[in-house]
């Protein structure tokens, strides 16, 4: 059984300072390489209620914008605000619209007043807070009566591959840690928001090689930041060593990559 006491996970994220400029200096080359992070926050876009409209919606770790832009389209009448804690987002973001505000904070303690949102959407960005629970909460908190929280993020198996590989060259942590799908479960059934659904989809991406998934990574701004990462230059027969590895799970298609992402839409009950 997972210990909902302790929400942290195994060995920490990385300090949020290094995410925000790990994030803030990808700002420039991220939609170049976003094709999966499009794909998920569409299938998210999708699994929003029917025939519900919100007023007043917060797009919630925004990054570039993309679906700040698709919420300000899908509900032209509403009032949206983009939020990241990384400025160099914003400052990609704010110029190209789509939600009133562009503000910096952070999901685990968001500086907006209570009970002010009708839909809080987030892709793709909580799987980087150490302290879900805290999200989840102040989602709870931001959202009216009868609001919405749906959320894509990460979960466990994550870059299973990547991570398998660098395993067999040296043992060490390359890959982010990501939480276990039950825990994301037992976290929202402990919120006080109700589950409308919460399911796991595996996507898979494929790739020529290793090294063009590990830049698009860093493109990202998604590559490793985990305390206990190797530190100092990665040599060459260590390389040699990853490709070899990461070679025995080539497919017709490539190398795969496997994304493990958790949707979900809770609501506020009423
Ligand atoms: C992979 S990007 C996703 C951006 C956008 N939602 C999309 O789907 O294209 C993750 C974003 O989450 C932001 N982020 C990470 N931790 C955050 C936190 N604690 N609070 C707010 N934003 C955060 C990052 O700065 C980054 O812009």
């Amino acid at each position: 059984m997972t210990d909902l006491s302790f929400p942290k996970l195994p060995g920490g994220l990385p300090d949020k300072r290094q995410v925000a400029a790990s994030f803030s200096r990808a700002a420039a080359s991220y939609d170049s390489v976003a094709e999966l992070q499009r794909d998920v926050g569409g299938q998210l876009l999708h699994r929003l209620p029917q025939a519900f409209v919100p007023r007043r919606w917060l797009d919630l770790g925004c990054g570039t914008g993309y679906f700040s832009r698709a919420l300000g389209e899908r509900f032209p009448d509403g009032q949206g605000v983009a939020l990241d804690i990384a400025e160099g987002m914003l400052n990609h973001a704010r110029p190209l619209g789509g939600a009133a505000h562009f503000i910096a904070g952070d999901a685990e303690r968001m500086p907006l007043r209570d009970a002010t949102c009708d839909l809080i959407f987030s892709s793709l960005a909580v799987q980087w807070c150490a302290d879900f629970a805290s999200v989840l909460s102040e989602a709870h908190r931001v959202l009216k009566p009868g609001g919405v929280f749906a959320f894509a993020s990460l979960c466990v198996g994550t870059l299973f591959e990547l991570r398998d590989s660098w395993r067999q060259v040296d043992g060490m942590v390359h890959v982010n840690r990501f939480r276990e799908f039950n825990v994301y479960q037992q976290l929202c059934a402990a919120s006080g928001l109700r589950a409308i659904s919460l399911e796991n989809q595996a996507h898979v991406l494929h790739y020529p090689d290793v090294r063009s998934l590990t830049h698009e990574l860093k493109a990202l701004g998604a590559h490793n930041l985990n305390p206990g990462r190797p530190g100092g230059l990665t040599g060459r027969a260590r390389i040699l060593g990853l490709v070899e590895a990461y070679e025995q799970f080539r497919q017709a298609q490539g190398l795969p990559a496997t994304y493990q992402v958790v949707y979900a839409v809770l609501e506020k009950p009423l």
